[in-house]
């Protein structure tokens, strides 16, 4: 098939997502939308460095421009004060962007400029309006931190917020964040619009100056309730710690906790944002069916702008004996643009099943809806519900019996809401800790094994044309191929797009010989991260993505990606990102969508549904309760399994019944006391007994896995196994022998039934993709248009070096700088397959990544990728086929971090002249 991928139409809908995820707070003194005719002044140093998206394999996205916020105004025709611009970019070219010190170690602030009263002052006397940016980003390996620069402002950022405030009719503050920030000393500075305009790629802002101008009324709304204090969220006491998060807390994060006991800490309510115009909601329906409840609405817009909103609808359940939170989000709609006076008719499905609570007390382990009136509130926002509507129930329904999976083994005390004389108020009890023996429920499940019949001359091809049975292909496989199939190979494997983080599936020669594919990963929810240097799409993150609502528009922009990642041989998507913000501090919530877990779930379910139509696919992460980045490789969250199941697992589930999902990704840490990489219960009671999930697992990049009650360690392969997470990621060669594996096998700690089963879930998954397409020549092309190239090559003198067999390049004072390159070139006297081995060394943390790629004549040949090595000269090497005398080398350093040593070449076999005249041809 023939496919089209037409940048503009992409940068167009992905501008247009930006623009309806911007949550506007405030807009008092007609500040906004901004009048066109007159300057602007913009103050704060993010106007010249927009930030797209957070750090870390969320944000790695290489893009040849990035549109920010002044870009944006300038191409919308606002006139911006120019001398102040220039005052910022002179500055900031003597205080250079801070890029800081390689994985995770970019610093989540940057220095602001001062401002000089005078400065503000002549600014003002051109201009009416300011606007002020305040950029934060935060990522992988630390959190945000209630520090200035982090949370808080910096005293120049306040001082800046304050003189503008002194001398400018109109304040807007912007902020360009990936999270919540603290609003308390900017709203003490009175700001007359304040906007959370998030992360938007790197078309951000021409979204966001499409809100600016008033092309688009804003529509956004807030995916996460805003406190007064970051004290008052449920989780705060419990998060920051090293070794355990105990969520106390329990069902009560977020709204479900400021709703039901602290009303009066909230600022901003979930749900809430503001438009230019106004809308007037009315109830003209409902119909109970016996599984859902039907609330027909007519919006209409009472205002002067045309504009859109979103219909929320919470469900105030019956307290019964469990206790529930007073309001859950269980229904939302967005209309469609409607101009002034227009009417819209909706009809909004609440479906029963979605009310129910898990009773996780003594031996009961099951989704219940307790007897009792169930009202629906319907609204704007968790706190402007004006309509009504109920559904009763007589007798308490057991929705489904589950066993009980994940529960603690620690005792805690977690929060019960109860019925009280005012309302609802809540006591501590001690959560169920487990009763289940784990073991036992793996034996009891364990499957049949398939009789080996060593190579039969089956291919994949043929189960895939039905002319025979995955078991029966499966049945050819050696105990070998089994244990290299459950290990996927990377990072920059060769046998897969160049930089890309893994391969999956034809990791060996022999299972390529069996016609398995290589699959190929690549990060991550904001777009494609191809550490080579090729420039691909930059997407707006999680959380603008989450304030949208809406879930149609989300969709379309992943057939866009989808689309992309064909173009680039992509298979997975490593994201959607899709933990709960159980906290405003935690580094990846800007890759996260929310603190509610039907939002997170259905937004999730919109962008896969968008890669599916194009026959790809996102892998869904952290599976499951990723909250915390501090110490993540070793902390251990201790939750019960009713916060897991109504919470933390809930957005998963959606995905994988409502999204369909089709690839997982656990976590790094461990959920009480059991790393999730080798948790039965979590991979395969739950994820596949109960949800029916039918696709593969993966472990999150180098996890740790454990057995129960010993120490976690990195590629322990038979605990993986063993609890059906299928693969491995990632070892830097899946084809060699393991002999935890081996041993495994031999005394029946793990068993070849249990290697086959992962095994088919992996093929059941790759036969379906546009890798098995490309093998079997049938695969789609995808031409792209009107797409700008950026140019990404060194502008350093190139040196030519004379290579024999063997040649040695002193690299020693060349140090990995992020987004740059170091070039040389070959003279190859004798063409062929060449070993390659770069030795470098790195004082970054042991899971700091820091690729290295290879281009070889402009084309990306491998990525080498080192992880801190304590300041140890460390060698990594690839092989490179080089048929041209002359041949270009470019290393791309993406990371910081990196002291190279040197690069040496090895002949591994001389080309023939069959092979040059095939290289010549292609
Ligand atoms: C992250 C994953 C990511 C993986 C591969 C890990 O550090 O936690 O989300 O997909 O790296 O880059």
């Amino acid at each position: 098939m023939k496919r089209t991928l037409d940048w503009n139409k992409y940068l167009e809908k992905a501008a247009e997502t930006v623009a309806e995820g911007i949550v506007m707070l405030k807009n008092d003194n007609n500040a906004l939308p901004l009048d066109t005719s007159k300057t602007v002044s913009v103050f704060g140093r993010i106007q010249l460095h927009y930030y797209k998206s957070g750090t870390g394999s969320g944000g790695m996205v290489n893009v040849s421009k990035v549109t920010g916020i002044v870009d944006g105004l300038v191409d919308a025709g606002v006139k911006i004060n120019e001398k102040l611009f220039d005052i910022y970019r002179q500055w900031d070219e003597e205080n250079p962007f801070d890029q800081g010190d390689g994985w995770g170690g970019e610093p989540w602030n940057q220095k602001e400029m001062p401002l000089d009263e005078s400065v503000v002052e002549e600014a003002a006397s051109l201009s009416d309006t300011a606007i002020v940016i305040i950029g934060r980003t935060a990522g992988e390996e630390q959190d945000a931190r209630l520090e200035e620069g982090s949370y808080l402002l910096t005293s120049t950022e306040l001082d800046m917020l304050k003189k503008v405030r002194k001398h400018f009719k109109k304040v807007v503050v912007l902020l360009n964040v990936g999270g919540l920030i603290d609003l308390e000393q900017i709203l003490e500075c009175s700001p007359d619009s304040l906007l959370y305009v998030w992360q938007g790629g790197m078309t951000g802002g021409t979204g966001t100056a499409a809100v600016l101008t008033g092309k688009v009324s804003p529509s956004g709304k807030l995916p996460d309730t805003i406190a007064y204090k970051i004290s008052d969220y449920p989780s705060d006491k419990y998060f920051g710690d090293k070794n355990k998060a105990v969520y106390k807390e329990d069902i009560f994060v977020g709204y479900r906790w400021f709703e039901t006991f602290a009303k009066d800490k909230v600022l901003y309510p979930f749900g809430f944002g503001l438009s230019y115009t106004t809308f007037d909601i009315e109830l003209t329906d409902v119909k109970n069916t016996e599984n859902e409840t039907i609330i027909s609405v007519i919006v209409t817009n009472t205002g002067k702008f045309k504009g859109k909103e979103v219909v929320q609808v919470y469900c105030e359940a019956p307290q019964g004996r469990l206790g529930k939170p007073q309001m859950v989000l269980c229904a939302f709609e967005k209309t469609r643009e409607l101009a002034p006076f227009e009417a819209h008719s909706m009809e909004i499905r609440v479906k029963h099943n979605d009310l129910a609570s898990y009773d996780d007390s003594d031996g009961k382990n099951c989704w219940i809806l307790e007897k009792g009136k169930y009202i629906f509130h319907i609204g704007n926002s968790v706190r402007n519900c004006t309509l009504q509507c109920s559904y009763e129930i007589e007798n308490d329904k057991i929705i489904e019996q589950c066993s009980q999976a994940l529960a603690p083994h620690a005792e805690f005390d977690r929060i019960r809401a109860v019925s009280s004389a005012n309302g609802v108020s809540y006591v501590m009890e001690k959560a169920p800790l487990s009763k289940i023996n784990e073991e036992k429920c793996r034996l009891d499940n364990l499957p049949a094994e398939i009789a080996y019949t060593g190579d039969k001359g089956i291919k994949l091809a043929d189960v895939k044309n039905g002319k025979y049975t995955m078991e029966e292909f499966v049945a050819q496989l050696s105990d070998h191929d089994l244990s290299c199939i459950i290990r996927g190979e990377g990072m920059g494997s060769p046998r897969v797009t160049a930089g890309t983080a893994s391969a999956f599936g034809g990791v060996s020669d022999a299972l390529v010989k069996f016609g398995v594919p290589a699959g190929c990963c690549s990060d991550g929810p904001s777009g494609m991260r191809l550490d080579c240097g090729t420039k691909a799409f930059s997407l707006p993150n999680g959380t603008l993505i989450a304030s949208t609502f809406n879930r149609k528009l989300v969709e379309e922009l992943f057939e866009f990606m989808g689309t992309e990642m064909i173009a680039n041989k992509v298979d997975c998507l490593l994201g959607p990102g899709m933990n709960i913000h159980r906290h405003p501090l935690n580094g990846r919530n800007f890759e996260y969508f929310s603190e509610d877990p039907f939002l997170t779930g259905h937004m999730a379910s919109a962008e896969l549904n968008g890669l599916h139509k194009i026959g790809v696919t996102g892998t869904i992460k952290h599976f499951c309760a990723n909250n915390q980045e501090t110490n993540r490789h070793f902390l251990d969250s201790i939750v019960s399994e009713r916060a897991l199941r109504e919470i933390y697992l809930k957005s998963f589930e959606i995905a994988v019944k409502v999204g369909k999902a089709k690839t997982i990704m656990t976590t790094y840490g461990s959920i009480n006391g059991l790393w999730t990489a080798g948790s039965f219960d979590l991979n395969t009671t739950i994820l596949r007994d109960e949800w029916g999930f039918k696709g593969f697992t993966m472990t999150d990049w180098w996890a740790n896995v454990n057995f129960r009650g010993h120490e976690p360690k990195r590629n322990y392969y038979v605990p993986m196994a063993r609890a059906q997470n299928d693969v491995y990621m990632v070892c830097s060669d899946s084809s060699c022998i393991d002999e935890d594996i081996e041993a495994a096998l031999k005394d029946g700690t793990l068993t070849r039934a249990e290697l086959q089963r992962n095994a088919m879930n992996i093929l059941g998954f790759i036969i379906d993709t546009h890798a098995m397409k490309r093998i079997m020549g049938e695969e789609d092309t995808v031409e792209i248009i009107n797409r700008s190239e950026g140019d990404d090559a060194s502008d350093e003198p190139v040196v030519f070096y004379e290579i024999e067999d063997n040649f040695k390049l002193d690299l020693s004072g060349v140090k990995s700088e992020k987004g740059k390159n170091h070039s040389f070139a070959l003279i190859i006297s004798k063409q062929g397959w060449y070993d390659v081995t770069i030795t470098a060394s790195s004082t970054q943390s042991p899971l700091a990544q820091i690729p290295v790629t290879i281009f070889a004549m402009g084309t990306a040949s491998g990525t080498l990728t080192w992880n801190g090595t304590d300041g140890k000269p460390v060698a990594l090497n690839c092989e490179i086929p080089f048929f041209s005398r002359f041949t270009a080398i470019r290393l791309y350093f993406a990371q910081n971090g990196l002291d190279l040593h040197s690069i040496e070449f090895r002949l591994v076999r001389e080309a023939d002249d069959m092979d040059l005249a095939f290289a010549e041809d292609n």
